[in-house]
């Protein structure tokens, strides 16, 4: 007898146990999801001697965005208190400085250098895959690790970019792709979150199947929204890629974030073999352990209630753990919608009979029914949730009606709430209308904007408060 996926729009809704779930989890993936032979998992930390790592943090594959004078002078448009503290500081904590207000850190495997940009030997920055997709951990000392593959959810592109672009004007130097871009397209409105999906749309509208250039063809109507990047670790549970699952995983994929009209299609032909290796070293990252004490005893508690009402979704850990990979239909999950309507049937179909797509040959769901639940793997490190990073902690998650309107997260590395696991917020009825500078309007949150409601997904409303705490403990432990 075929045995059924659970997935899809007619997936059964009832709660499946984890017995019923590991026996129809046939067309599931398994806790490795389904990694291509020869591809190794990292114990322990990322691997900073992956040939894929090298490339991402030694190749440029855009054209620069500033070179290091630029960099170097950025504090002269910082807001006057920190304008005076920078220009009283050594080089060297100015730079600090810099990179604690753009979301930049130094590289686990020289420090020197940031993680986020290709510095070359002549001083030109560029944008890597890290910028949004290489953050921090939770160290469990008060401090943070740099994990290559966690969101980097303190990425300020929109206010490096207007920072930076004012340096180049008073030195008369060229714009780059990002100055003149951002005239057309707002690249984030809150830091740590980016209009990622909205650049490849309007990129991809430039070019035919081929990926060459098609200079006729004007910008398609969007609809921009931020989104928090997803860790790198859940990529060896899944099979397809993005929140509304529509593409298949493969290393071509990974390249959309290179169409700018500089890479002709004969650049893509000739990274292809680059991105198998970037993709296998993605696969590699292992997620982040809980560094804190666990109650185990409560954890246990939690694990059965989670495999009650949770795991349909997300699946079961540890040994023999299934992943589903369950798409939820919109209106069953209800968080916000923006981004499900942004991405439309148009799009997905001019991406799936492109390169990219292998001319059809790799599957395209063209129309998702809704988003694809999560793998939790090292979920307790890559706060804030759901895909517009609208819920700053899992506590909140787990209590909706305790989710803050307007939050951002205090300053410092010391800003990790054990307690309710995620971010350490402060709350307000509005963004202070006082408050000026962009790079502080910017840090906060603000849930009543277009695309980032913190609404739905309010499961865990089937169990009681002290089942819930519960949960979260076990969350812990994945
Ligand atoms: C400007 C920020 C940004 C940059 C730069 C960027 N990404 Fe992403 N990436 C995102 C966002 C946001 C998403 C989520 C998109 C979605 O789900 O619709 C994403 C999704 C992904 C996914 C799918 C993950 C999943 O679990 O479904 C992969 C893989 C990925 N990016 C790899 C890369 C690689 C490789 C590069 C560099 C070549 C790159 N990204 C550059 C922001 C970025
Ligand atoms: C009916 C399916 C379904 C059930 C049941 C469900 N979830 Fe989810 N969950 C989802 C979907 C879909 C998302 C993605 C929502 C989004 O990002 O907009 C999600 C997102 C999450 C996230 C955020 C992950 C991240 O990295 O941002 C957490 C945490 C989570 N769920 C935990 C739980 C827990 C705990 C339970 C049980 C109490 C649960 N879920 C029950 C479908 C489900």
């Amino acid at each position: 007898m075929p045995k059924r996926c659970i997935s899809g729009r007619n997936g059964p809704r009832a709660a499946w146990p984890a017995a019923v779930l590991a026996l129809v989890g046939a067309c599931g993936l398994g806790a490795e999801g389904t990694l291509p032979e020869g591809t190794r998992v990292a114990p322990g930390k990322p691997l900073t001697d992956h040939r894929g790592y090298r490339l991402l943090v030694d190749k440029a594959y855009l054209p620069p965005d500033f070179d290091q004078e630029t960099f170097d002078r950025v504090w002269e448009q910082w807001p006057a208190d920190l304008r005076q503290a920078a220009a009283q500081a050594s080089p060297q904590r100015r730079r600090q400085m810099a990179f604690e207000r753009y979301g930049l850190t130094g590289r686990p495997d020289n420090p020197d250098q940031p993680l986020q940009y290709v510095v070359d030997p002549q001083g030109q920055w560029t944008m890597n895959c890290l910028a949004c997709h290489g953050g921090s951990v939770p160290d469990g000392r008060g401090g943070r690790v740099v994990w290559p593959g966690a969101p980097n959810s303190r990425y300020a592109l929109q206010t490096l970019t207007e920072e930076t672009r004012l340096v180049k004007v008073g030195l008369r130097k060229p714009f780059s792709r990002m100055d003149l871009g951002s005239v057309f397209i707002p690249l984030g409105a809150t830091h740590g979150t980016t209009n990622a999906v909205m650049f490849g749309v309007a990129l991809m509208a430039l070019r035919d199947p081929d990926l060459n250039l098609r200079r006729d063809r004007s910008l398609p109507a969007m609809t921009h929204h931020d989104m928090d990047a997803p860790p790198w670790w859940h990529l060896k549970r899944k099979t397809k890629l993005y929140i509304d699952g529509f593409a298949a995983r493969g290393h071509r994929p990974l390249m959309q974030f290179l169409l700018v009209p500089q890479n002709g299609p004969e650049k893509f032909r000739a990274w292809e073999a680059e991105f198998r290796d970037v993709l296998d070293y993605l696969l590699s990252i292992p997620s982040p352990r809980y560094p804190y004490p666990i109650d185990r005893d409560r954890a246990d508690r939690g694990r059965i209630a989670f495999q009650r009402v949770c795991a349909e979704c997300h699946g079961t850990y540890g040994q023999g753990g299934v992943y589903p990979q369950r798409h939820v239909p919109l209106d069953e999950v209800g968080t916000d919608p923006v981004r499900f309507h942004a991405l439309t049937a148009a799009h997905r179909s001019a991406y799936a009979q492109s390169w990219f797509a292998d001319y059809g040959r790799a599957e395209t769901v063209l129309e998702p029914s809704g988003y694809v639940a999560p793998p939790l793997d090292g979920v307790w490190a890559s706060a804030p949730y759901f895909h517009n990073g609208s819920v700053p902690t899992l506590w909140h998650v787990l209590f909706p009606d305790q989710r803050p309107a307007v939050w951002r997260r205090v300053e410092g590395d010391d800003d990790y709430d054990p307690q309710r696991v995620g971010l350490r917020i402060e709350v307000a009825e509005t963004i202070p209308p006082e408050i000026r500078d962009p790079w502080q309007r910017r840090a906060w949150f603000d849930t009543r904007l277009s695309g980032k409601s913190a609404a739905g997904h309010r499961f865990a409303e089937a169990i009681s408060e002290e089942e819930r705490w519960a949960v979260l403990e076990y969350l812990k432990t994945l």
